[in-house]
Order: C-alpha cells, then sequence, then structure tokens
C-alpha cells in the first residue's frame, strides 16, 4: 500500500490547523473522502441529475441505472449476491431503527427478551430500551471481559426460549475489540435458530473485509460516511424472506404499488423500504467509496491497520500515566485506540491535540452505559484509517507529552495546574 500515493487523493489532508497540517486520526467519528468520491458527486450532478424510477427521459433512466449499480456495488463489497437485499437508509443509526419500527413491533411483545451488550453504541441501544419500553419486553444486557470482549460465558446465560433479538456490534467504536460475530451466532443459532440477528457494523465495514452471509445473521447495517462515503447514505441488509414479511417502515412515493381510495400494496424489495426520492448522490458516492476501498483491497485495509494499531499502541503505552481501554492485541482489535490521560480530562486533551492540528474525539463517544460499566466518564479516542501514517502517530504522542507539561502532571496522577 503506496499511503503517500492515497494521501494525495484527500485534499483535505492538505489543510493546516492551528498553523500545523491537519492529522486527522477522528475516522470512528467520521472518515475523509478521496477525489474519486467528491468528483463523483460532482460529476452526477453535472451530468446525469434526474430524479430515479419515475422518469421515462433519458436524465432519469441515467439516474436510476447509476443508483442500482451503486447498490449492486454495496452488495458485492459485503458479499451479498442479491442486490435487493441492500436498502438504502439514511445510517446506521436509521437502519436500526427501521428493523426496530417495521419487525420489531410487530415482533416483540410483553415479557420477551432482547439480549444486547453493555458496549452498544447509543444507537444500538437506546432504540432497543424504547421498544422494549414501549411494549413491555425485558432489555437483557451482557458484560464485556477486561480485554473488551463480550463475556461469552454471560451470553448464552442470556439466552432463553424468550429470546426474540440479539444484537451486538462488529467492532467497538470505543474500544476497537472486534467481536467473533460467526462464532456469537452460532452460540444463538445453534440453540434458538428462531431468534433473530442483528449485527451493527458501522465500525467494521470501513475496516475489516466483511462477508455477510457468512456470518450468518438476519440484519446487518452500516454507514456510508464512515467507509470514505459521502454522509445521508447507510445501508440496511436484511434476509429476503424476513424483509418481505415486514411492513414498509415510511409510507409514501416510490415505495407503493397500487394506491386505491380505500387501500394500497407495496412495491418490491427493497423500495418497499425506501420511501420518497432517495439519496441518489449519496448512494452513487458510497459506489465510489466501495470503488476505492476494493481497489485498494480490503485485506490490505485491515493490514495497514494493524501495522498503525500495533505501533500507535507501544508508543503510546511506553507514556507514563496513560491508560488505554480495552485489547492490546492489535490482531484482536481495530484502530480505535481510546485513552485517559491520569486524570486530565478527556476534552482538554484533544484541545491541547488541536493546537497541535491532531484531531481526535473525546467524550462519551455515544456510548454512556460502557462508560458507566468502565467506571469513566469520558475519554480520548484516536482513530485511523487508510490515509494515516506512521509520522502522524509519532505527532500523536509528542501531542500527548505536551498534554503531559501543560498539566504538570506527575507519576502520582496528581495534576498541578
Ligand atoms: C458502532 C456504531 N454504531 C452505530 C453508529 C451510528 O452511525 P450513524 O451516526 O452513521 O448512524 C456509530 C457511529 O459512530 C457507531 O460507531
Amino acid at each position: 500500500m503506496n499511503i503517500q500515493k492515497i494521501r494525495n487523493d484527500f485534499p483535505i489532508l492538505k489543510r493546516k490547523i492551528n498553523g500545523k497540517l491537519l492529522a486527522y486520526l477522528d475516522n470512528a467519528a467520521t472518515s475523509q473522502k478521496p477525489k474519486q468520491v467528491i468528483d463523483m458527486l460532482s460529476h452526477y450532478y453535472s451530468k446525469h441529475n434526474a430524479n430515479v424510477h419515475r422518469g421515462i427521459h433519458t436524465l432519469s433512466v441515467e439516474a436510476t441505472e447509476e443508483l442500482e449499480l451503486a447498490r449492486k456495488k454495496v452488495a458485492d463489497f459485503v458479499g451479498v449476491s442479491d442486490p435487493s437485499e441492500i436498502v438504502f437508509v439514511r445510517n446506521a443509526t436509521e437502519a436500526i431503527n427501521l428493523v426496530a419500527y417495521a419487525w420489531g413491533r410487530l415482533n416483540i411483545e410483553k415479557g420477551d427478551e432482547i439480549v444486547l451488550t453493555v458496549a452498544e453504541h447509543h444507537s444500538n441501544f437506546v432504540v432497543w430500551q424504547q421498544l422494549a419500553m414501549e411494549n413491555g419486553a425485558v432489555l437483557k444486557i451482557v458484560p464485556i471481559d477486561e480485554n473488551g470482549e463480550v463475556d461469552q460465558e454471560a451470553f448464552k446465560e442470556a439466552l432463553t426460549k424468550k429470546t426474540k433479538l440479539v444484537t451486538f456490534c462488529h467492532v467497538s467504536n470505543v474500544l476497537g475489540t472486534i467481536n467473533p460475530v460467526e462464532k456469537l451466532v452460532s452460540i444463538v443459532k445453534g440453540q434458538w435458530s428462531n431468534v433473530i440477528i442483528l449485527i451493527d457494523g458501522a465500525q467494521a465495514v470501513p475496516h475489516v473485509p466483511v462477508d455477510i452471509p457468512r456470518i450468518g445473521c438476519d440484519f446487518y447495517v452500516f454507514t456510508g460516511h464512515k467507509m470514505l462515503g459521502p454522509t445521508g447514505i447507510g445501508v440496511l441488509w436484511g434476509k429476503r424472506e424476513i424483509l418481505e414479511e415486514m411492513p414498509p417502515f415510511l409510507f409514501g412515493g416510490e415505495m407503493i404499488s397500487k394506491v386505491r381510495l380505500d387501500n394500497s400494496t407495496w412495491n418490491e424489495l427493497p423500495w418497499k423500504f425506501e420511501a420518497g426520492t432517495p439519496n441518489i448522490a449519496g448512494a452513487i458516492g458510497l459506489g465510489a467509496a466501495v470503488d476505492y476501498l476494493s481497489k485498494i483491497g480490503m485485506e490490505n485495509v485491515r493490514a495497514h491497520e494493524i501495522e498503525l494499531t500495533e505501533y500507535a499502541i507501544s508508543r503510546l503505552s511506553g507514556i507514563q500515566d496513560i491508560r488505554i481501554l480495552g485489547q492490546k492485541d492489535s490482531k484482536k482489535r481495530g484502530g480505535v485506540i481510546s485513552f485517559n490521560v491520569g486524570n486530565i480530562h478527556a476534552h482538554d486533551v484533544a484541545s491541547i491535540l488541536d493546537s497541535e492540528g491532531i484531531a481526535i474525539r473525546s467524550g462519551h463517544h455515544c456510548a454512556q452505559p460502557l462508560m458507566e460499566f468502565l467506571g469513566i466518564s469520558s475519554a480520548a479516542r484516536a482513530s485511523s484509517y487508510v490515509y494515516n501514517n506512521f509520522e502522524e502517530i509519532d505527532r500523536l504522542v509528542e501531542g500527548v507529552m505536551k498534554v503531559k507539561k501543560t498539566f504538570k502532571i506527575n507519576s502520582k496522577h496528581e495534576i498541578h495546574v
């Protein structure tokens, strides 16, 4: 992988922040976009813009073809052979809500159990919490172990004949843990084949090769903006037979087959779930992002991430007073590294790093139950992607040293401001 060549594709990486070259290490929040994606958006609006699936004129046919080609590219990227199982939504959050409304509200009843882990992003937590409250279902929360991995014994114990839905993230947005998704699915399906499994792949699809059918789940969701694509486009994959049984989530244009004065019938998959004018440019942009990642090869993306993470963890661990959360073995985790420096607030860490042109995230990372479980209120988080290099990790380490110096932290975790 030629990182310099890749970096040249990302115009924003030439930006200076506070007089320093940008070191963008906030990729778990959103990724930057290569010129191939930016140019595709411009090309679409300059040459093909029209509404889809309804016009007979040339532009409309072209826009429709481009949209459906993007769907096919996305399906291929995650090993799905039937593109009509790929539903375009706004983001991972909307995909999970779609399942909760269209499948959950019909199938989860009073006393039923929903099993999920304490490490879920709010998107995959609050949705089920609210559904459980509404329907009188029980939320069963599985803990994680000291490495940030799902406690498999507790996971097995949580499953009962009342379990209707099991859900977990593929990769944690806080700990970087890569969950053994195939194993977890086989634990569930081996005992309770009727239980529905939804996997939140928002942090996985951008970083590791994903073959959805191999995993064996029922629903899998991800989001375009974390994988070099535009914002406002995400993906719900569902098994055809389940999607077919589900009623629509939103009603209106595009999603109908026939509308009569007294009743209506629904369009075929996936359009039954795509009411109104979709994010056509966003989907086409996501198609370009998928082309870009495929050209590099997801095995190479992952290999680069392992190298960079190993280097970052070994350098950061050398700093006294730093506490890195989760797994230290880079082969078992993604490129998300959350840490705290003594008892300095993560926002202070992020703000000093910003003064050095280094962008990281700080806060609770939309995972307050996990923060509570870990006994912390916030953490700093550096997360890498295809365009990050070793030099940027060195700058991160120097930045953390500056944080310590600014706060005059000594090795007893005392701060003298
Ligand atoms: C693990 C995980 N799930 C879901 C989401 C939600 O993604 P989006 O905001 O694009 O819906 C995120 C975003 O940070 C995430 O990290």
